[in-house]
């Protein structure tokens, strides 16, 4: 099966800029060339062209809403279009704002095609905000509550029916910041949240597993999203919003290794590379790595 590696060079939902340049840093990694390497046929299809940043402050709890639209749009039909031709969407971000685009674009496909959509979220943050409960104003801070159908606002409407994907179904890996107001709202949410101290009770393997096995019985269409920001900042410093207290570099590949080997993922998102605060494009050669082992790597033949 091909690999359709899809360029959203945009930081419009961030705060700090830079993610817009993260598509090609991850091409500069040797992205293409790892997974070919693992025998996969890759085709690179080039960035979407999307509105510049407008760099405005946040207006009615939202900064470039406009603009974070608009690339979310062309993002969700450039998706259902590479995942139609029986390819595996690989979205290269830019900010987090991008997978209301992807995940709507792949929840259409799966729709189409009859089978239920879960997503495996990795992230420091819960990424649950409204544009009332944001202390930011950054969407990248919103994707979350805006496929759970949390937020009535045109410009959020993704043109499939809310919610985009069954809050049960979207389990959040790595958790370690939640704002006040967007963790009163998660109590009621429905959503499956692994935070950091659950990972160290129950760990990586435990919890991965769970989430793997439930899948599997569904028979569904998993769509990872990855946050740069999931890892700890001391592996992955080239993002936004670090948080101390991260996943480490074994148990990530753990994850990615688990999800290779259930042969679940039919989409992915690698996300909030911001390479004008990394060090020597570290944190992208380790997405790269990660990517690989996502895509099959692993240390001795099973
Ligand atoms: N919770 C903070 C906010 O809403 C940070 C969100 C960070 N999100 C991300 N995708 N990096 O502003
Ligand atoms: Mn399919
Ligand atoms: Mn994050
Ligand atoms: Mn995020």
């Amino acid at each position: 099966n091909q690999i359709g590696l899809i360029g959203v060079p945009t930081d419009v939902g961030a705060g700090v800029r830079g993610a817009c340049l993260g598509p090609e840093a991850l091409r500069i990694a040797g992205l293409a060339k790892a997974l070919t390497g693992l025998g996969h046929k890759v085709s690179d299809l080039g960035d979407l062209d999307g509105p510049p940043n407008p760099d405005e402050q946040p207006g009615n709890g939202c900064r470039n809403l406009r603009e974070v639209s608009t690339w979310c749009r062309l993002l969700r039909d450039r998706v259902t279009d590479v995942a139609g031709q029986g390819m595996t969407p690989v979205v290269l971000g830019g900010d987090h704002c991008i997978a209301m685009g992807s995940i709507a674009g792949i929840a259409k496909h799966c729709s189409a095609s009859g089978q239920p959509l879960y997503v495996l979220w990795f992230d420091a943050h819960t990424d649950f905000n409204t544009p009332l409960s944001s202390p930011s104003g950054n969407v990248h801070g919103m994707p979350i509550a805006a496929l759970c159908g949390r937020i009535k606002d045109s410009e959020f409407d993704l043109g499939v029916p809310t919610p985009v994907v069954d809050p049960s179904r979207i389990n959040l890996f790595g958790i370690r910041s939640v704002d006040h107001i967007e963790k009163a709202t998660l109590v009621d949410s429905g959503l499956k949240v692994f935070d950091m101290r659950a990972i160290d009770e129950r760990s990586t393997f435990t919890i991965m597993r769970e989430i793997l096995d439930e899948v599997t019985a569904a028979k569904g269409h998993l769509h990872v999203s990855l946050d740069v920001d999931f890892l700890d900042p001391s592996i992955a410093p080239g993002v936004g919003t670090t948080v101390p207290g991260g996943v480490t570099y074994r148990e990530a590949h753990l994850c990615m290794e688990m999800i290779a080997e259930s042969g679940l993922m039919g989409s992915l998102d690698l996300v909030e590379l911001n390479p004008l605060l990394d060090e020597k494009n570290k944190s992208a050669e380790l997405l790269v790595d990660l990517t690989g082992s996502l895509f099959g790597k692993a240390t001795l033949h099973r």
